[in-house]
Order: structure tokens, then C-alpha cells, then sequence
């Protein structure tokens, strides 16, 4: 079976491509590497022990996917590719919904025009906004509260309508809660571009001494400590919850919503703490004001995902998931070369 990885290179993608690999497909993956470098592909074929096509292209140009497809016998699509910054994204709305939106839009219309009929989305918590309810299921009422998460909901809406006209088109919409972690092996894991907007590569940034001090956003929510709640999902449980959707859509099952969490949720100030323990660095961390946008809790119902893909997340110990980051950010402290400017 071969599947085609869009953002195949990034932080989920890369470890997606390599339980793939594991589990016996054939990858090929179309990255414009933006905000990745060719060494990921690397370490993929390394860690997968095959060979992977390649491609350095803009998921928007349709000329590109057009090649893409014409070159090989795709079964399924796995679409990662977009902006993901949602501060970016309140700067420059614009920007994210061309480039998230023109790419969603692209691949369907490259697939249909290709008859591959099988498409998994990385989609994210974002939809469900504040919510009213938790832990969340997928019943839950969707809305955002920035550009970033928009781009997701109105991509699942595109994907919803296309499903509907078109009844051979089945695709699984993956809400992911908050993915840390990295590899067991220590070799891929997460690179953010500049300084970091998600917190896990910020501690650990700080604890590299990368960065001199972090900002705890917000001391009265209403949680135990008063700092913002999230349901910290490793990266690896991500990657196989994909694996098993691709065989759920190849088995001929309907198009489908899960949600991807661990189901408990851990405070700021508990995960500052965590990483504290596990690395053993001071990790100074600052009161500073509310984030705009931020919910007060954010935990999953990832009960579906269990009943019908038959998921079993393998991480639930905070602590073991983040000594995997800490490996890979302790290793590689500016990525994946020594200069990050340098790193493509
Ligand atoms: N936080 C800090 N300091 C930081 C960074 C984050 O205190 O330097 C806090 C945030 O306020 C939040 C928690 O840590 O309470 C987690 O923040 P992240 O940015 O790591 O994660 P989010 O829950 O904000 O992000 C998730 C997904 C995004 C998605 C977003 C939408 O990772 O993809 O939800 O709300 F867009």
C-alpha cells in the first residue's frame, strides 16, 4: 500500500511516515519544507529502513500534485501540510486561509481528478473553541477563536461537502488534543521555526538555555492551580492512531470524526514541574497575563477512536512523554544541524 504524507517532514508527519514504514507501506511524502529540512527525510529512511519518495513542493501548486499523483499509484492521502502558528495567524489571517485553504481545496481536487478516494486530515482540538463540556466528544458544538482554527473548521466543512457529492470519497477527520514528545530513538522530533508558540519546545528550550525564562499565561483560570489545563497526547500515540485509519478507510468504512487525547489533563504549572524533574534544569518560569484565545480546559473524550479504530494510546506517564522530548531537544539543542539557519 502506498500513502502520500503532505507536510510529511513536519513534527507529526515525520513520525507518522515512520510507523508506516513499520507497518509495511510505502511512503511518499510532498513537503515544501518550510518549516522542516531534507535531514528529516533522512532520519525517516533511517528509522523506517526503506527508501522514501521525496518531493519539495508546495501542496497549493497544482502543477506539483498533479506530478505527484501521475508518478505513483497512490491508495491513500494523509494531508499534514499548513500554517500552524495561531499568533501568525491573527496577524496574517490572510495568509493562512490562501495557504491552508488553497491546499485542502488542491489535493481533493488533484485526488478526485486521480480517483483516490481515501483521505485522513490532520485536524485539531481548535474546532471545538471554549467548550461548554469536558472531557469533549465529537458531539460537541464547533466554533474557533482564531484564523488558524478557522482554516480547520472550514477545511472539514470542504471535506464534509465534498464527501457528500461525491459518495466513492471517504475521509477521517483526526482532532488532535496536544502532541509533545518525540521518537524513542531520539532522532526526529519537533522543530520550531524561531521562538516556539506551544509550550512543551518552549520549556525545553529554556532548559537547553536556548531561552532565558518562560511566561506562564494566566494565574486565574478556574483549574487547581489557576493555570490553563491540556490533555498532552505523546507524538508517537498520534502517529498510530493514522496508521489505524488508514486501515479503517481501507477496510471500506465510512467517512469519520475522532478525537486524539490521553483523557487527563495536566496544568501549566504541573508540566513546568514535570520537566523540572525530568531534566533536572531550574526551567525559570514567569507569571504573565491571560493569552487571548486560551480555554481554561481543554480535555479529550478519545473513546470513539478506541470503540471503532481500536486505538490504545501507550503513554500516558507526563513524565516518560516528556523525557522523550527531552531526549531528542538535549541531543539537538538547534534542531536538526548545528546552525538552524543552515538547517535545510
Ligand atoms: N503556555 C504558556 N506559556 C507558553 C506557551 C504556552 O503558559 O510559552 C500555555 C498556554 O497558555 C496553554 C498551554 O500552555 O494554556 C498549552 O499551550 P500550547 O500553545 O502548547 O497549546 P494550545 O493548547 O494553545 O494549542 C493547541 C494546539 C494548537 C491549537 C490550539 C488552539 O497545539 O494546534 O490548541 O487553541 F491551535
Amino acid at each position: 500500500m502506498k500513502v502520500l504524507l503532505t507536510g510529511g517532514a513536519g513534527y507529526i508527519g515525520s513520525h507518522t511516515a515512520v510507523e508506516l514504514m513499520n507497518a509495511g507501506c510505502d511512503i511518499v511524502i510532498a513537503d515544501d519544507l518550510s518549516n522542516s529540512c531534507r535531514e528529516v527525510v533522512k532520519r525517516i529512511e533511517e528509522l523506517g529502513k526503506k527508501t522514501v519518495r521525496f518531493y519539495e513542493i508546495d501542496v497549493c501548486g497544482e502543477d506539483a500534485l498533479e506530478q505527484v499523483f501521475s508518478e505513483n499509484d497512490i491508495d491513500a492521502v494523509i494531508h499534514f501540510a499548513g500554517k500552524k502558528a495561531v499568533g501568525e495567524s491573527v496577524a496574517k489571517p490572510l495568509m493562512y486561509y490562501k495557504n491552508n485553504l488553497d491546499a485542502t481545496m488542491n489535493l481533493l481536487e488533484v485526488m478526485q481528478r486521480h480517483d483516490v478516494d481515501k483521505l485522513i486530515f490532520s485536524s485539531s482540538a481548535t474546532v471545538y473553541g471554549v467548550p461548554k463540556v469536558v472531557p469533549i466528544d465529537e458531539k460537541q458544538p464547533t466554533w474557533c477563536t482564531n484564523p488558524y482554527g478557522w482554516t480547520k473548521y472550514m477545511s472539514e466543512q470542504i471535506m464534509r461537502d465534498v464527501c457528500a457529492a461525491n459518495p466513492k470519497l471517504s475521509i477521517v477527520l483526526l482532532r488532535y488534543f496536544n502532541p509533545i514528545g518525540a521518537h524513542e530513538s531520539g532522532l526526529i522530533g519537533e522543530k520550531p521555526n524561531g521562538i516556539p508558540n506551544n509550550l512543551m519546545p518552549y520549556i525545553t528550550q529554556v532548559a537547553v538555555g536556548k531561552l532565558k525564562e518562560l511566561g506562564v499565561f494566566g494565574n486565574d483560570y478556574d483549574t487547581p492551580d489557576g493555570t490553563c489545563v491540556r490533555d498532552y497526547i505523546h507524538v508517537t500515540d498520534l502517529a498510530q492512531a493514522h496508521i489505524l485509519a488508514v486501515k479503517y478507510l481501507m477496510e471500506g468504512n465510512e467517512s469519520n470524526i475522532f478525537n486524539l487525547g490521553n483523557g487527563v489533563g495536566f496544568t501549566v504549572k504541573e508540566v513546568i514541574e514535570t520537566a523540572r524533574k525530568v531534566t533536572g534544569k531550574p526551567i525559570k518560569a514567569v507569571e504573565e497575563g491571560r493569552r487571548a484565545g486560551d480555554p481554561a480546559v481543554l480535555i479529550a473524550s478519545s473513546e470513539k477512536a478506541k470503540n471503532i479504530l481500536g486505538w490504545k494510546p501507550e503513554h500516558a506517564d507526563l513524565e516518560e512523554i516528556i523525557a522523550s522530548a527531552w531526549k531528542w531537544h538535549s541531543s539537538h539543542p538547534q534542531g536538526y544541524c548545528s546552525v538552524q539557519k543552515e538547517d535545510k
